[in-house]
Order: structure tokens, then C-alpha cells, then sequence
């Protein structure tokens, strides 16, 4: 089956979508995106990706380019098209195209494209149970990691960092050497005294749907929550080492930089949010 790609108003063949050369999300990654993940051919966290996308294009004063009622019609026919029932879809919304100048444009309409892709839950669930390895980089971000913007520069090199060492995700941290968050995650600890751990997310970091709402599972599941950011030394001797996204759910590392995390195999607190995550995710996609 051929994939379908929508892109400005249109639906077409996957691999004949495009958009113009003086995109100011090519030129500039002038742009903002979201993940959803799939599940039963319905959008996960709905909202809450809605309004971090909003919050997105506000904070770059990039036109909203259509109501979140239409976007979502707009998603689910992507998703639709494309036969996804479990996976992801995909929202790109850039400035535009205008004649390349740094300075924002006027007149010009925002480009949204999106792509839907399937994914296979059960390579995901193999991954978790066994746990995957992790490795550590220098954070070299800008200011603004709540802005959910297409650069990511500084996560892809983070990222083929870990993949170069046969691992799955790289952890960020500060001058400080706090943990900021993983390439494309943000990054959980259970300390040694048994209480979970993730960076506040008032710091330069982005404020993850999935983190979310996980942290509201938290209390439900009996688990001591601390939102304090922690060392890479504090993560290498943790209990448990997790990490969280749209497109992973909750992702157990069990090595950071080589060294074994607890006894080297997921942990339950993990475990237990992975599985309740995904229970309320189904349970609630629209
Ligand atoms: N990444 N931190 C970063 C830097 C991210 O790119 C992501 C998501 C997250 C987790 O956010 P959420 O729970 O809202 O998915 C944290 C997406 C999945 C991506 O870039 O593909």
C-alpha cells in the first residue's frame, strides 16, 4: 500500500509530497511540529498535544493555521489514508515560503504538512522488556527546548551519538551535569532511596504530553514523586532508568555509558507506568 502525505490542503502520494525550496522550515527551521502516537487507529493525548502546539506557534508568532476541530480531521484522514492503526502521526507547521530574509515575512500563509506511519507495537514491547542501552552527551541547545521547533540539530548528533554505540537514546545534561532530558525523551530516574525523579519542567527543557501524564499516574500507582533534576553520576547509580515520549511510552534504559543500571533488567516502577500508561492512553485516544 502507498503512503499519503497532506501537505497545504492536498493529499498525495508520499513520495511525491513537497514543499517550495524558500520554506522557512528548510531555510531556517522556522517551524514548530508535534507527535502523536496512534493506538486502535486513534490520537493519544489529543489535547494535550493540540495545546503545546498552539502554545508552539504562539510563543514564534506563526500563524495558527487552522482550528484544533480541523486539524484533527485533518490528522485522522492522514491516519486514515495510510491504513495506521497503531503508530504515529505527524504535524509540521513552518512559517512559510517567502523570499529568504531572517526577518519574519508578511503576507505569508504558514505551511502545515502531515504523515502518518505505522509502527510496530510489538518490536516496542520486545525493547521494554528486556530494557535498552543509553548513553550520556553535553546538552548544546538553545534557550528556548520548550518550544517544540523542527531545529533539532543538536538532538540528531545526540542521537547518532547513541546509535554509534549501539544504543537507544542519549541523555542530555547541563554545565551543571543535571540530566536536562534524552534526545527526543524526557528522561525518569528512581533514585537509591526509591523515589522517582525527572527535571521540573519550568527548566529549559521541553514539557513532555507523555511526562505529563504520566505524572499523573504517579500518585495513583503508590510512587514517591521528587521533580528535581539529577546527575548523570545519580542516574549511573539509580535503581531505574526510564525514559518517556509519544513514541515510545515509557522506555526502561538499562545501561548508561556502559555501566548497569540496578541489576541490568527494567525496573517495576518502569514497568508498572509503562503498562498503566498505555492502558489510560487507549482508553482515552479520540
Ligand atoms: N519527541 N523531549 C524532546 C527533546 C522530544 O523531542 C520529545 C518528543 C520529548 C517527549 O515529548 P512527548 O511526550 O510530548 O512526546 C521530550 C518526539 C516524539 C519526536 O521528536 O519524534
Amino acid at each position: 500500500m502507498s503512503r499519503v502525505a497532506y501537505v497545504n490542503g492536498a493529499y498525495s502520494p508520499h513520495s511525491q509530497a513537497v514543499v517550495h525550496i524558500e520554506d522557512r522550515g528548510f531555510q531556517f527551521a522556522d517551524g514548530v511540529y508535534e507527535v502523536w502516537s496512534v493506538l486502535d487507529g486513534r490520537l493519544a493525548d489529543f489535547d494535550g498535544h493540540m495545546t503545546r502546539l498552539n502554545r508552539s506557534l504562539n510563543e514564534l508568532k506563526i500563524e495558527i493555521p487552522m482550528t484544533p476541530a480541523a486539524l484533527g480531521v485533518v490528522l485522522r484522514e492522514t491516519v486514515r489514508r495510510n491504513r495506521v492503526r497503531d503508530g504515529i502521526v505527524y504535524l509540521q507547521v513552518t512559517r512559510g515560503a517567502a523570499a529568504r530574509d531572517h526577518a519574519f515575512p508578511t503576507d505569508v500563509a504558514p505551511s502545515v504538512i502531515v504523515t502518518a506511519k505505522r509502527i510496530d507495537l510489538a518490536r516496542g514491547e520486545a525493547m521494554a522488556a528486556k530494557g535498552a542501552a543509553g548513553v550520556t552527551r553535553p546538552d548544546i541547545r538553545w534557550g528556548r527546548c520548550d518550544i517544540k521547533t523542527v531545529g533539532l540539530l543538536p538532538n540528531v548528533l545526540a542521537k547518532q551519538a547513541a546509535r554509534e554505540r549501539g544504543a537507544y537514546e542519549c541523555l542530555m545534561y547541563d554545565e551543571m551535569g543535571l540530566v536536562t532530558e534524552g534526545a527526543s525523551t524526557n528522561a525518569w530516574i528512581v533514585d537509591r532511596e526509591g523515589r522517582l525523579r525527572t527535571r521540573d519542567a519550568q527548566a529549559n527543557i521541553l514539557r513532555g504530553i507523555t511526562r505529563e501524564a504520566i505524572l499523573k499516574l504517579v500518585a495513583a500507582e503508590g510512587v514517591e514523586l521528587d521533580e528535581r533534576p539529577f546527575t548523570v553520576e545519580e542516574a549511573k547509580q539509580a535503581r531505574e532508568v526510564f525514559v518517556t515520549a509519544a513514541s515510545s511510552f515509557v522506555m526502561p534504559l538499562v545501561s548508561l555509558d556502559g555501566v548497569r543500571i540496578g541489576d541490568g533488567k527494567p525496573g517495576p516502577i518502569a514497568a508498572r507506568l509503562r503498562q498503566a500508561y498505555l492502558e489510560q492512553a487507549r482508553r482515552d485516544a479520540i
